[in-house]
This record gives C-alpha cells, structure tokens and sequence, in this order.
C-alpha cells in the first residue's frame, strides 16, 4: 500500500515536471539538434558553401551581411531569403523587397539555396534555411581566416516575409553611434558585441550611394569631404566614386587596407580616417564604443573570441522554435 502510494505520488510529480518543461521552458537551441534526423547536415553544408566561396569569393561577406539582416528583422528565420519573385501578387512584398534591400548579393542567396538542395536530397524536409544560413555565415568567416564557433541549431522559419518589417530595424549609415547602440540593445546585444559584430566591415564592399554624403558638401575642412576622413583617402573615394550615379554598382571595399581578409584591420583604420561608412567613423567617436575598438585594434585575438561570442548571440535573436514557425521545403520561396 505504501510502496503503491509512493509510486503513484513519484508518476504524478514526472508527469508535472513534464508538463511544466513543456509550458514554462521553451525549446533551446542546440548543437546536436540534427543528430538523429540529419546527422550529415552540418558537413553537407559546409561543402556546398566551400564550393561556392572558391568559386566565387564575393560570397562570404555577402552571406554573413545576409544572416545579419535576417536575425534584425523579426529574428533569424530567413525571412530575408524570400524572394519577391516568389510571392503572389495578393501577399505583401517580401523584405528582399525593401529599399534596403541593398542589393543584397545574389551569391549569397544562391549559396543557401544549393546548401538547402543538398540538404533536402539527404533528409527532406527536417533542416530549416535559418539553421542553414546560420551555418554558412560561421564556415564563411571561417574560410575568410577568421574564428570559428559552435553554432547552436533548431531555428524554424518564418512562413511570412514583409518588406513593412524592415523599417526601423536595420541600422543606417546616417545613425548616431548612441542610436545604433539603442537599436542593438533592443535585439539585447550590449555595445561591446555591436563594435565586435561591426567588425564584418573588415571584408566585402558597400555601394558608393551610401558614403557618397561624406565625399561633397561639407562646409569645414577645404575640399568640403568629411572632415573625419583621411584626405587622400577622400580624394581616392571621389575619383572611384566619380561615376556613380551613372553606374550604381561601383563599389568600394569596406576595409581598403586588407579587404579580403577577416582579421582587426578595420578597427586599425577607423583612428586613421579609413572607416568608409559614416557609421563606421561613429564607432571612433562615441566613447563608450571607442574603448572597443582601441581593444579590437590592438588585440586580435580578443576580437576573434568577442566576434565568435558575439555571432552566437545573434543567431539566437529573436528565434522561432518547437512549434512555432515551420520548415520550408526551399529558401527563396515561402512554401
Ligand atoms: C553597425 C551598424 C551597421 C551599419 C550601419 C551597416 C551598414 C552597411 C552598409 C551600408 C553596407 C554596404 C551595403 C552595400 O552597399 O551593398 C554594409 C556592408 C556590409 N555589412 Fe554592414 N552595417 C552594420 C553592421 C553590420 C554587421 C553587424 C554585420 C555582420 C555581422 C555587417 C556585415 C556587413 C558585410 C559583410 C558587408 C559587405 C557586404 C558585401 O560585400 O556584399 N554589417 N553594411
Ligand atoms: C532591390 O535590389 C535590386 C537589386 O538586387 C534592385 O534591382 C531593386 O531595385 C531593389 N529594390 C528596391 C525597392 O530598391
Ligand atoms: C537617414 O537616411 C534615411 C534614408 O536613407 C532617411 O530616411 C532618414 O531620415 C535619415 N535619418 C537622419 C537622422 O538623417
Ligand atoms: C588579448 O586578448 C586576449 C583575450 O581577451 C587576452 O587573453 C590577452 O591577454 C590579450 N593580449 C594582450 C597583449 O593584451
């Protein structure tokens, strides 16, 4: 009789535990998420995207801006991965859609979009394109000589994607240093990460269109250039940048001094008036950012290990899991 009773005491309490994990906890993500369902997974995708990047180097930084504009904006889901060609007149245009769409690089998307093939040969229907695109941004980096980090897994994806959404969740050239802190502070990322992620300034390029406000017009400084630019630097700019208007796609690389390498030479520029955003020079200026950068500049090691801690953190943002969200059968496409 005792020993029943206790049984039956000892069932009801695992049965409460269970219930009440199910409520209170919601689902982590993990690094062993795929184990049983897609062991293959995270190799298969990390020999899609090495192919990719050999084949065309752009890549890699056009995938990691991608994966940062995916988790800001409603949370890494691959939203960002719908493509308005996709969608039927009767839904909202996709984020992709937005005026910042900023020409977000069609390797990127492609990238994913072979890794997310692969992955639906091997195990249709079980990897979801935002653990995939979570991926490819950590090998990219990697691939680029930067650091590597476990990447946690188990992100579902957005089954909606609205350009509406993009506005006022992405930061801005023209951003104060203290709005771009606020801005990342509300996706819970403290102003020590934000220097550390803005360090994926030190590979891939931006469109002269959005630096071209620093080069003409400034009332101090003689040449009317920003005075926070280095001279010769700003004389360079507006010489490649001359035609611009005509040619929107000129481009210039965002850490001029090694621009394909991942490594703390863009925190080296921005003292020297190398930063080519305005929001890059932000960074030097602000002193509760400045202290970072001076660390980062110094110190690669502590970039490499804030980069990787603050990458992991990003990929948690804002993250769809256990029944929230689903699994899409492609990337560019919400069904
Ligand atoms: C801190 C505020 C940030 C601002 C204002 C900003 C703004 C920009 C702009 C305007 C471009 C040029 C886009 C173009 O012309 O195509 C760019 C490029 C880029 N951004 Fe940022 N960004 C910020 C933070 C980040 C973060 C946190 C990451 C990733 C962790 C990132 C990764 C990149 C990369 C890799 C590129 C080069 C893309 C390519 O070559 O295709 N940015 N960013
Ligand atoms: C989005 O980017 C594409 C280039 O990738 C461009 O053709 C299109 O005009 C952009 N859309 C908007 C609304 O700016
Ligand atoms: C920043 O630029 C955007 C467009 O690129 C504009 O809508 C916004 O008003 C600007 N903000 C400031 C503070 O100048
Ligand atoms: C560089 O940063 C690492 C990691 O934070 C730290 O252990 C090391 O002592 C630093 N090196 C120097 C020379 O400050």
């Amino acid at each position: 009789m005792g020993t029943l009773l206790r049984r039956r005491h000892i069932f009801s309490l695992a049965l409460f535990l269970l219930l009440a994990a199910a409520q209170a906890a919601p689902p982590r993500l993990s690094p062993n998420y795929y184990r049983h369902s897609c062991p293959r997974a995270e190799r298969i995708v990390s020999d899609v995207i090495a192919a990719k990047q050999r084949a065309n180097p752009s890549t890699a930084a056009g995938t990691l801006r991608l994966f940062f504009h995916d988790c800001f904006v409603n949370g890494c889901d691959a939203s960002v991965l719908v493509s308005p060609l996709s969608t039927s007149s009767s839904t909202p245009p996709p984020e992709r859609a937005a005026e910042i769409n900023l020409s977000l690089p069609g390797d990127a998307f492609d990238a994913v979009d072979r890794a997310k093939s692969a992955l639906e040969s091997a195990c249709p229907g079980v990897v979801s394109c935002a653990d995939v695109l979570a991926l490819a941004a950590r090998d990219l980096v990697g691939l680029l000589g930067g650091p590597r980090w476990p990447v946690a897994l188990g992100r579902r994806d957005a089954a909606r994607s609205d350009a509406r959404d993009v506005d006022g969740s992405l930061p801005r050239t023209n951003m104060s240093a203290r709005a771009m802190a606020r801005l990342f502070a509300s996706k819970g990322l403290a102003p020590r990460e934000m220097v550390a992620l803005a360090g994926a300034h030190t590979v891939g390029f931006s469109h002269c269109a959005e630096f071209a406000g620093r080069l003409y017009g400034f009332r101090h400084g003689s040449d009317g250039f920003d005075p926070r630019l280095n001279p010769e630097f700003a004389r360079a700019l507006r010489r490649s940048c001359a035609g611009y208007r005509a040619d929107p796609t000129v481009s210039i690389f965002n850490d001029v001094v090694t621009p394909r390498d991942f490594d703390e030479t863009y925190y080296k520029n921005l003292p020297r008036g190398l930063g080519l955003l305005a929001s890059d020079a932000a960074l030097w200026e602000y002193p509760p950012t400045r202290v970072f950068v001076q660390r980062y500049a110094a110190n690669r090691t502590a970039f490499f290990q804030d980069f990787a801690a603050a990458m992991q953190k990003l990929g948690a943002v804002g993250v769809k899991t256990g029944r929230q969200g689903v699994i899409r059968r492609r990337c560019d496409a919400l069904d």
